[in-house]
């Protein structure tokens, strides 16, 4: 073959390492393509981004751009910039983006205006709430890239009915899933749970960072007092976002948190640490994108404090139910008293099979 494709893969924020590294590897070991890492800096707490580098055994990047945080307009703006710069300076043949944080936006955007050709994975997810900052990074992505990766059926429909080319649109599955069947030895090996004193089945995870649920100090003082009520018949564990974490501090509710005797609060936790608690929990409560999957394709019962959601799949195919704040006890207590954690009978939606990433550089390949 002739000269090889230089492709750069973009990463941003903690749920886009988890993306990124079954790709970075399939792609490694591509001899018709170059493949460049490109770590914007959006997250960059130790347990935030280097983590999961180590977790993944990812290199470490190519490019670092130290974007850091900010406002929406000043992320993005910093991103646009920096990457347009780098763009022009290396031109890649491909830019790949990953999710729909703020880079992924800025990054498809600076590659595309100069005529980089850019893949956007796990493209076509819609929540239809405007409010989001992530949806417009999805619908404006999606409206610039040049190839679709969807991860379900509902994405590919959404983009048709965007008026979106079926030529750019390919059907892959779920690159999360991937990324938890490659791990899958080393999070069943994992002490965590122990090391935390959690039974097996006896306990449930919480995550939140959703400024519709963090940033409003009512609505947070009011799941606050939810999960307080909750721990007293079910033992929590709660590794806090730093953006919660922030916000918990300054809303004083932190103490109240860290004073409940059935409520354990941690750090941000690394891949395996987290997924070794997650695969032995009886529930999961949170506002979190990936983990609606993640206990979908688990078997897990998901309680996912929103209003909408950009993966109806895992409401229709999986374990996942969106509530208010305040119906969470009543939604807690409902999960228990069910308690049959069907996992023999759990079937994942289509092509959510540990193979998305293979099926990516196929894709790549037949558009070289
Ligand atoms: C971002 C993404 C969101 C994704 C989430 C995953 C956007 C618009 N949002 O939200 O889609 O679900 O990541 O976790 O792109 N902070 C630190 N250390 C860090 C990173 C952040 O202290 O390493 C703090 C800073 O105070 C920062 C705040 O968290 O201002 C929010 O970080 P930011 O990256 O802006 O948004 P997230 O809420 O993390
Ligand atoms: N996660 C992790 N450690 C944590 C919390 C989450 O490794 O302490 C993982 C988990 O697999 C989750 C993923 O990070 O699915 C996504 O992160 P997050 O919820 O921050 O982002 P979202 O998916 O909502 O964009």
């Amino acid at each position: 073959m002739g000269v090889k494709l230089d492709i750069d893969l973009v990463a941003a924020a903690r749920p886009n390492f988890i993306k990124i590294a079954p790709l970075f590897h399939a792609l490694a070991r591509e001899s018709w393509c170059d493949v460049r890492l490109i770590h914007t800096g959006q997250h960059y707490d130790e347990n935030m981004s280097a983590a999961f580098f180590t977790d993944f055994a990812l290199p470490k990047p190519d490019l670092h751009l130290g974007i850091g945080s900010g406002t929406h307009a000043e992320q993005t703006g910093r991103t646009l910039m920096a990457y347009e710069r780098i763009c022009l300076e290396h031109r890649p043949d491909w830019a790949i983006v990953v999710g729909d944080v703020n880079a992924t936006l800025a990054c498809s955007l600076a590659a595309t205006k100069i005529g980089i050709r850019v893949g956007h994975v796990e493209a076509g997810l819609r929540s239809r709430d405007r409010s989001m900052p992530e949806e417009v990074n999805r619908i404006l992505t999606d409206a610039v890239a040049d190839v679709l990766w969807t991860p379900s059926d509902d994405a590919g429909d959404n983009l048709r009915s965007e008026g979106i080319p079926e030529e750019r649109i390919d059907f892959v599955g779920n690159i999360m899933i991937d990324t938890l069947e490659f791990m899958r030895p080393r999070i069943e090996v994992s002490r965590v749970r122990e090391g935390l004193g959690l039974v097996a089945g006896g306990y449930a995870v919480v995550t939140l960072h959703r400024p519709s649920n963090v940033d409003d100090p009512a609505q947070l003082s009011m799941l606050v007092d939810a999960l307080v009520r909750i721990s007293a018949e079910l033992p929590l564990v709660f590794p806090v976002h730093p953006r919660t974490r922030a916000r918990l501090d300054e809303a004083a509710l932190w103490r109240r948190l860290d004073a409940c005797v059935g409520i354990r609060l941690v750090e941000p936790l690394g891949y395996v640490s987290f997924m070794n608690i997650l695969t032995g929990a009886a529930l999961a409560i949170t506002d979190s994108g990936g983990m609606q999957e993640e206990t979908t394709y688990l078997g897990i019962p998901c309680l996912t404090i929103r209003t909408t959601t950009e993966r109806p799949i895992t409401l229709t195919q999986g374990t996942n139910r969106l509530v208010r704040g305040d119906q969470l006890r009543d939604a807690v207590d409902a999960v228990l008293a069910k308690a049959t954690r069907s996992t023999a009978l759990h079937r994942p939606p289509a092509l959510w099979d540990g193979r998305a990433a293979a099926r990516i550089v196929d894709s790549l390949r037949r558009r070289m």
